[in-house]
């Protein structure tokens, strides 16, 4: 069989579609990266995914993805005692009620503030607008020294964490800028974290950066400065990775004006429930992989061990099976109802605790929920722009970026 890791390149979010089409009903069959590698979805093949008896995470991620998206030594590729352990330090800061509710409110007066300055100003691109605005509120929340808060620090951190995501998946520059991005970042947050232990916070003090600078391994040992601004950097830059969920969301609304109004109305379900359906219907992770722990078995298709095995993230979010009209954007499929555990899955699957599945989840709900209405309130012109989403380009978003202008005097 041909290795496809070039056509994966080359036709993005419609490769595995496209295998599965061509395959028929099952998982899809195929090779990547020099390995066989097969390709499951739905919530059964879910559960068998985050079963590490099947799948482990380390060595599974290529050196491209290590550099730019989520580093090396990162909670991602670890497995067993030391992925729970690391684990544990995301999940006691990410998953805390209070401490969402801070990060979101942050969010939301930055977003206030910004619109001041988007009244003065004929036209602002709200891709690069949000991706400031969350770059701000996240780190005042994490706890960056005030010091390294100054304006054109903040443009260029927004800057990079978004350039880390944007290159991940793609050879030529915007892959030399991700890795350029990763090794300037984590030059800066390893001296933060440096910083940070020379004033001897206890352990428990407040703040991510504390949080990461005083956290022990599994091995009851401190993470080295590297690996800990590794994992500041995996707080940071998927938190403003939300940009682009709110980009879709503008692209949803403009699409989709009837539901401006209630939008902008209502409190929590109409809000919540939308969230979730940017988060299925636009494509955003495609899937996620691992190695086989052992020989496997699914639904008649077998892998050796070693062999990569993929959860098809983006073709669950739309498989017919699981969705009427999957191509159809309806955030009332959600209102009245949360989605199950292993049904919608832009953020992966599972336990968060016990497997890899993404602890920003609710950080991510919360803050699309907190920024989707004000969206719709925001009284602006959507000028005549290229908003095709490109479905080769991984990741995608709307061309232009989002062009908002003649934004009105009123919050
Ligand atoms: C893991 C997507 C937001 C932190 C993941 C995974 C995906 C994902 C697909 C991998 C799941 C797996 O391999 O099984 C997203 C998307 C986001 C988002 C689409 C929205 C922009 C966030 C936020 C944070 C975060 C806001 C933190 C503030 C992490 C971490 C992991 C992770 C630390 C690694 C978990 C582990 O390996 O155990 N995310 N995420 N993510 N995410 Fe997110």
């Amino acid at each position: 069989m041909w290795d496809n890791t070039f056509s994966l390149l080359g036709q993005g979010y419609a490769w595995l579609p496209d295998l599965a089409r061509r395959q028929g009903h099952g998982p899809v069959r195929t090779r990547l990266l020099g390995k066989p590698a097969l390709a499951l979805r739905g919530p059964a093949a879910v559960r068998f995914f985050y079963d590490e008896d099947h799948v482990r995470r380390h060595t599974a991620l290529p050196e491209p993805v290590l550099s730019t998206l989520f580093g090396k030594g990162a909670v991602h590729t670890l497995d067993g005692p030391e992925h729970r352990a690391r684990k544990a330090l995301f999940v006691s800061l990410l998953r805390d009620a209070d401490g969402v509710r801070d990060l979101t409110e942050r969010v939301g007066t930055e977003w206030d503030r910004a619109v001041v300055d988007w009244r003065e100003r004929p036209q602002v691109t709200l891709f690069d607008e949000v991706s400031l605005l969350l770059t701000r509120a996240v780190c005042g929340w994490a706890g960056i020294p005030p010091g390294r808060q100054n304006p054109s620090e903040m443009r260029e951190l927004a800057d990079d964490l978004v350039a880390m995501v944007d290159g991940f998946a793609t050879a030529g520059p915007r892959h030399l800028r991700a890795r350029r991005a990763r090794r300037r970042q984590e030059e800066r947050f390893a001296q933060v974290v440096e910083e940070t232990r020379r004033t001897r916070v206890p352990a428990g003090g407040t703040g991510v950066v504390h949080a990461v600078a005083a956290h022990r391994d599994a091995d009851g040992m401190p993470l080295d400065a590297r690996t800990a601004a590794v994992e500041l950097l995996n707080v940071l830059r998927p938190t403003v990775a939300i940009t682009w969920f709110t980009v879709f969301g503008a692209h949803a609304l403009h699409r989709n004006p009837h539901l401006r109004e209630r939008l902008a109305r209502e409190r929590d379900a109409l809000p919540r429930a939308f969230a979730h359906e940017v988060r299925r219907f636009y494509p955003f992770a495609p899937f996620t992989a691992g190695l086989a722990s052992r020989p496997l078995e699914w639904q008649g298709a077998t892998l050796p061990e070693g062999g990569l095995v993929l959860l098809d993230l983006y073709g669950q979010n739309h498989d017919p099976e699981l969705w009427d009209s999957p191509y159809t954007f309806d955030p009332e499929r959600f209102t009245g109802r949360e989605p199950g555990r292993d049904e919608l899955v832009p953020q992966g699957g599972g336990e968060t605790s016990a497997g890899h599945r993404c602890p920003g989840e609710d950080i991510t709900l919360a803050v699309l929920t907190c920024l989707l209405p004000r969206l719709a309130r925001l009284d602006h012109r959507v000028p005549a722009q290229d908003l095709r989403i490109p479905l080769r380009r991984v990741p995608t978003r709307p061309r232009s970026g989002f062009v908002v202008s003649e934004v009105a005097r009123r919050v």
